[in-house]
């Protein structure tokens, strides 16, 4: 996808020409900038040794005074690149803005959870327009990572499991970020190329032996449809795969990423991803760590120094050829300018609309909650006694989970405030005492329902932070265990980042609601949520698993030789127990129920040449609402190739979309089925779309048996 016109490329080509081999290079550099002075950064930008620096996220102060002297200070830096570094390059200043700046948005996770592209838009465009205004033009974000395993920490920060699902809230949030790429802009960073998620034991920083296969069919279409969106930027991982560091794979950043999936932005390598080949045992000394990342394709070098450091000598040696650095400022430049950053570099103030974005922040936290489990005691009544309780009842910081940075922990409401504050004056509700402290059931007089707050530390999430158990803390099983005794129906609302494993403790409840690290807005949302103001309609973006021992457990895997059940392969791989989940992917319940009537088709056939002119299937279903309330149903399509060259997933999601339906009224979705929710890369890593039969699936999560079937002639 051609990034420039052509008359920009010859500009381009006119600045690299001009440049010497150092300032070629410096294009190639990020600095910190939280470790010198503003003279000497400008020092550095006056003779031409940075490109762009790493901004840190600043703790929030609420004064506007010191985000005004933030954007002066990168303004300031911007006015010495512009007027006195050679060729005028301007700078890129990036920071890790992932789910919230001013406001905190839910973990990216969650987001998705929303199974909603255009309020997933409008999350990430209020991230960019609260943080730009700071100066800041370059987020390290949207992340990419396809998860198989929740014991990773940082699977709280990407899309979930399922590559279209991922990729689609991936797009979204890329045209979020950099909506028109002007002043309220950030540049958007696809991360972390690739496999990342694919970690060994779910620890991170390891291997990923990820065959060409998984890649081209699970791990990479997520990317490419990031960048389909317009990304400019893209972000190497850490992890390896196969046996060779991603930052120093031909094969995945030149082959795969610039050449197959036609990229013209930059790559920059990931914090000290650079010399950290030498560990990775590719690179006996820095200076071949320079190399080999140069060479691999990694055309901008996150803080280590390496670049710097050696490639002049290296190009000078004979050791590297000096293309390479032309190629690497060829496609910073092509950035730079792409994001209008020439034209206009520096950032000015604007007012926010807070009050808009906090009602959208408090759409997406009532949108995204998961409702597991409800018996019939969910929704709450104002009118009726209620016990809330719990170790997260006052918990204000998990709620922002990992990577949040610039937030006011004390504007946080807890679930007791926001209780408070949403029953008001003579609310008829109880609070326990301390976290896990006993009560006596007589002071909870015709008390309707316990209310139980439960959840993980934000703390065991994020980068490096894996858990070996997914149940719940010992201490909060012994609490479910003793609130089930008082026989007072119990509600369970989990707060966690990752998907936990409630196998041992899903039967103690009448209702579970899966409520995320949710962000600014997580208490009064679920105050909404748990009195009924807001019909829950979150659906699980990952696999929540009954036990640990299950993991890896993901919906879309490939058929099993034996035992096979509707999904997951095997019915019986335990001894002693399931191997389905405990609740599948794009699952989600609602305080109301919908009839999905089974697919329809114009007709059920279509031939290959048809698809490879782009003709479709319309697949049509109906949905009614069957309850006493309207309610918001995600209707998901998946498709099972039978017989393929290769094995195809069992289910494999190639649609989506929400609707609010009417109590008693229907409505219809469609999903419009061709080439490319047909096909798959083969072995060959072409693809293809191969003749036979094919399952269309539509419902409301990835076990529907609701299902047509089709053929490719
Ligand atoms: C970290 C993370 C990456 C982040 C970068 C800059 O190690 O892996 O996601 O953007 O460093 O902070």
């Amino acid at each position: 996808m051609k990034l420039l016109d052509k008359k920009t490329e010859e500009k381009i080509e006119s600045i690299i020409s001009s440049l010497t081999l150092e300032q070629k290079i410096g294009q190639m550099n990020q600095s910190v900038a939280w470790a010198g002075t503003e003279e000497q950064y400008k020092e550095r930008i006056r003779r031409g040794e940075v490109g762009t620096f790493i901004v840190g996220v600043p703790a929030y102060t609420g004064d506007r005074s010191a985000e005004h002297e933030r954007r002066r200070f990168l303004n300031s830096l911007q006015k010495t690149a512009i007027e006195e570094s050679p060729c005028g390059i301007p700078l890129l200043f990036g920071a890790d803005v992932i789910h919230g700046y001013d406001l905190v948005y839910p973990i990216p996770l969650a987001t998705a959870a929303a199974f909603d592209r255009d309020l997933t838009e409008k999350v990430y465009r209020n991230i960019a327009v609260e943080c730009a205004r700071d100066g800041l033009n370059w987020t390290f974000a949207p992340v990419l990572d396809l998860p198989h395993d929740p014991r990773w920490g940082r699977c709280v920060e990407d899309g979930g499991e399922d590559p279209y699902l991922n990729g689609q809230t991936g797009a979204a949030a890329v045209r979020g970020f950099q909506g028109d790429l002007g002043n309220a802009s950030l540049i958007a960073c696809c991360k972390h190329y690739i496999g990342y998620g694919a970690m060994e034991g779910g620890r991170d920083y390891h291997n990923s032996d990820i065959s060409d296969y998984y890649m081209d069919n699970y791990y990479a279409p997520s990317f490419k449809m990031a960048l389909d969106a317009g990304a400019l930027t893209v972000m190497s991982s850490f992890n390896s795969v196969a046996g060779e560091p991603v930052t120093a794979s031909k094969k995945l950043l030149r082959d795969l990423l610039k050449k197959r999936m036609d990229f013209e932005g930059f790559v920059i390598s990931d914090y000290d991803a650079v010399k950290q080949l030498e560990t990775q045992g590719v690179a006996a000394d820095k200076r071949e760590c320079a190399r080999i990342a140069a060479e691999g394709g990694v055309d901008m070098e996150m803080v280590d120094t390496c670049y710097p450091k050696y490639l002049a000598d290296l190009v000078r040696s004979g050791e590297l050829d000096e293309e390479v650095i032309n190629e690497a400022v060829r496609r910073v430049l092509r950035v730079k300018f792409a994001a209008n950053l020439f034209e206009n570099p520096y950032k000015e103030d604007y007012e926010i609309d807070k009050a808009e974005h906090a009602a959208d922040a408090l759409r997406v936290c009532s949108e995204n909650v998961v409702l597991l489990k409800n018996n019939g005691v969910l929704p709450l009544s104002k009118d009726e006694q209620v016990f809330m309780a719990g170790p997260y009842l006052n918990e204000k910081h998990s709620h922002v989970g990992a990577w949040a940075g610039h937030y006011d922990v004390q504007t946080i409401p807890s679930f007791r405030e926001a209780a408070e504050s949403y029953l008001g004056e003579g609310g008829k509700v109880q609070f326990g005492g301390s976290p896990f402290g006993d009560f006596e059931v007589e002071s909870m007089e015709n008390c309707k329902a316990v209310v139980l707050f439960l959840g993980e530390t934000l703390f065991s999430t994020g980068e490096a932070v894996s858990v070996d158990d997914l149940t719940l803390p010992e201490d909060q099983i012994a609490l479910i265990h003793r609130m089930k005794k008082k026989g007072v129906p119990l509600v369970g609302v989990i707060c966690c980042g990752r998907p936990r494993a409630l196998g041992n403790v899903i039967d103690l409840f009448d209702a579970v609601i899966y409520g995320w690290h949710n962000g600014s807005y997580a208490a009064p949302a679920m105050m909404r949520v748990l009195y009924g103001d807001a019909n829950p309609c979150g659906h699980l973006p990952m696999t929540l698993p009954r036990v640990t021992g299950q993991i890896p457990v993901y919906y879309n895997a490939l058929s099993p030789a034996r035992d096979v059940n509707e999904y997951y392969g095997r019915a019986t791989s335990y001894y002693g127990t399931t191997a389905a989940p405990l609740y599948p992917f794009g699952y989600g319940l609602s305080y109301t129920a919908f009839e999905y009537s089974a697919p329809e088709c114009d007709k059920t056939e279509i031939s290959l040449s048809d698809l490879e002119k782009g003709k479709k299937l319309r697949i049509k279903v109906t949905v009614k609402n069957t309850g006493e309330r309207d309610g918001k149903t995600v209707a998901q399509c998946y498709v099972r190739d039978l017989v393929g060259s290769m094995m195809r997933p069992v289910r494999q999601l190639v649609g989506y979309e929400k609707k609010n339906i009417r109590r008693g009224r229907t409505t219809s979705f469609t999903f419009d089925i061709g080439k490319e929710q047909l096909g798959f890369f083969g072995s060959d890593r072409t693809f293809r779309v191969e003749k036979g039969e094919f399952e269309i699936y539509v419902g409301e999560c990835a076990t529907t048996t609701n299902k047509i079937t089709i053929k490719v002639i």
